[in-house]
């Protein structure tokens, strides 16, 4: 039997995983196109079932980055996830996604998104535990690694720059940038 060992580099190839559902009328709106919550949905579990092969058990859903869906899927189209892990931290991993839709009578395949879903591996107690570090077998997965560490740099400089932002935005002298926009004061 094997031994999921948290010291042992695992290749990305060992967690790869590709779901594909078919679109059913349920997942449908009112337009006939699927809800994008659906699609995130799958994501997310496509996302957890390559965490926990790679991390070797529990792993929780911390943060999502680049959805924005490029396309609209419809009822009766096979979409299907390519999943796998891009990056590692310490307890996280970054889960990265690429999302597309098959309509099987036309042959047409089109790219609806590209994701990333961090997660983070918990023990038993529920604390964040080490996953394993990534074997890097070839170029492409070294980008993807080099890729992810540049989102979460640049992701941080993000937040500290919007929060610097925040802190001194005052409403007062700053309502009349409202005044090009398609709102209305009433107050
Ligand atoms: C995410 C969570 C585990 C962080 O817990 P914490 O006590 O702050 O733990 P740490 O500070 O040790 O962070 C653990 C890891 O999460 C990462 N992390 C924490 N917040 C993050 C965020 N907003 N975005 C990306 N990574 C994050 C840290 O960088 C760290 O990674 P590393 O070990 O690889 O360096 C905790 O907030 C949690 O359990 N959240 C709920 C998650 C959940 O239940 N999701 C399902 C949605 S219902």
């Amino acid at each position: 039997m094997e031994q999921n060992s948290v010291s042992a580099p695992k290749p990305v190839s060992a967690s790869q995983t590709v779901m594909t559902e078919l679109m059913i009328p349920a997942y449908a709106n009112f337009g006939g196109k699927i809800h994008g919550g659906i699609l995130l949905s799958l994501m997310d579990k496509a996302a957890y079932a390559c965490a926990a092969k790679h991390a070797g058990g529990y792993c929780v859903t911390v943060s999502v980055e680049g959805v924005e869906f490029k396309a609209p899927v419809a009822v009766g189209e096979l979409v299907s996830i390519h999943a796998s892990v891009n990056y590692v931290g310490r307890t996280s991993l970054v889960i990265g996604m690429r999302v597309t839709s098959e309509n099987v009578e036309t042959g047409m395949v089109k790219h609806t998104n590209t994701s990333y879903f961090t997660m983070v591996a918990k023990d038993k107690s529920g604390e964040p535990t080490p996953v394993p570090a990534l074997l890097l077998e070839n170029k492409e997965d070294a980008r993807r690694f080099l890729e992810a560490m540049k989102r979460k740099e640049l992701k941080a400089q993000f937040k500290d720059e919007f929060d610097n932002e925040k802190s001194r935005l005052k409403i007062d002298s700053e309502l009349h940038l409202l005044a090009a926009e398609r709102c209305v004061i009433s107050f």
